[in-house]
């Protein structure tokens, strides 16, 4: 792989140079409004050429506000940047993201960025990716079992989870209390390698306070794989809350917590509860400060989400683009945790910040992310 690599990195290297002074050509992969088909570019051979240095981004789903701001971000910043560019959004379909990621390699990509839709399924992909020697970044989540990967970016998942965890803590005060809180957890979809480490940093912080009895999980329903949310559906995670609560608090028990992964499967909780439930309003977490949820925040419907900001992710993937095309040292800042199931993907992981009613002003308004408007 190391071989591999050093020979891409001198391919790119030599790209970069031959376009130093001339500037790459841009071309505007524009998908707005325009679904998730796939769209296809025949720019040339493999190793890019007249046309310049193009790079190839594959996005999950157009469904979830957050994938259209990755996108849109990464697009702008590689444009900006003088690359051409290849977006493409696969309808949370994994063969659809496999024929997108090969028809950006038979059309020359030179460096692939991935969100993948399932972490363990784009092998023919990456294959076909190493043997024409094309870096691939990793984008968001990791993917798994294939040495194609060189690099990840992504936001810290333990800490976001640890973030809800401790958010319930401080908010409850767990440390000081003689109650007993009611708790459910919603996780994520288990193709998603960022999931289990989500869920995994809640538990770690809570599972002392549901040891001692501070916390209850009425549903017995505690396992990672109990509470999965096949492709973090929204709809998905509102019917297991409905069966939730006509089982275990339809009796009038209030449940006083609604540990959720992210913002999707945070709304069809509220969706739930808005349909099924009459007992004081549980504290409900969620992450990406998607504008639906941002908007129950302000109506207390939703207590805090894990904001992680689509554009810093952005410039740190265009960042390493860049390092590996010019075949500079690439800016990583963990070489520990990410193991792909074929050794440890060297890894940039950016900060997420809990935001709340308090300080979505601060987080969103003030730093561009959305406007008083959008939150209307
Ligand atoms: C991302 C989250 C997102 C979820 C659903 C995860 O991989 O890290 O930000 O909410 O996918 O799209």
């Amino acid at each position: 792989m190391k071989k591999k690599l050093l020979s891409v990195l001198l391919t790119g290297a030599m790209l970069a140079s031959m376009f130093v002074g001339c500037g790459a050509s841009t071309e505007t992969t524009d998908n707005a409004g325009g679904g998730d088909a796939a769209k296809t570019e025949d720019s040339g051979s493999a190793g890019g050429g007249a046309k310049g240095t193009k790079v190839g981004v594959a996005m999950p789903t157009k469904d979830l506000q957050r994938w259209n701001q990755d996108g849109a971000n990464m697009q702008k910043e590689l444009e900006a940047a003088g690359y051409e560019v290849d977006l493409q959004y696969a309808s949370n379909d994994t063969q659809t993201q496999i024929s997108q990621i090969e028809n950006m390699i038979n059309s020359g990509c030179n460096v692939l960025v991935v969100a993948a839709i399932e972490a363990s399924s784009l092998g023919e992909a990456m294959d076909m990716a190493k043997e024409k020697n094309i870096p691939v970044i990793a984008y968001d989540r990791l993917i798994m079992n294939t040495d194609a990967v060189s690099y990840y970016a992504t936001f810290d998942n333990t800490k976001v989870g640890e973030a809800q965890g401790q958010f319930v803590v401080d908010q409850l005060d767990l440390d000081n209390t003689d109650k007993t809180f009611t708790i459910e957890f919603t996780a994520g979809d288990p193709g998603d390698n960022n999931a289990g480490f989500f869920f995994n940093g809640a538990y770690s912080v809570l599972e002392k306070y549901i040891k001692d009895g501070t916390l209850e999980v009425k549903s017995g329903q505690k396992e990672f794989s109990d509470v999965a949310t096949a492709a973090w559906a929204t709809e998905t995670a509102q019917s297991r809350m409905e069966n939730i609560l006509s089982t275990y608090y339809a009796d009038g028990t209030d449940l006083d917590i609604c540990l959720c992964s992210n913002d999707s499967t945070a709304l069809g909780v509220e969706n739930a509860l808005a349909a099924n439930y009459k007992g004081k309003y549980p504290l409900i977490t969620g992450q990406d400060c998607d504008i639906e949820n941002t908007k129950n925040m302000l109506k207390d419907k939703q207590a805090m989400s894990v904001f992680k900001d689509t554009r810093t992710l952005a410039s740190q993937v265009v960042k390493m683009v860049g390092q590996i095309l010019n075949g500079e040292k690439v800016d990583v800042n963990d070489e520990k945790t990410y193991d792909n199931g074929n050794g440890i993907v060297p890894s940039f992981l950016c900060e997420p910040e809990v935001c709340t009613k308090e300080n979505y002003k601060k987080i969103l308004i003030d730093s561009g992310y959305y406007t008083e408007d959008d939150l209307k």
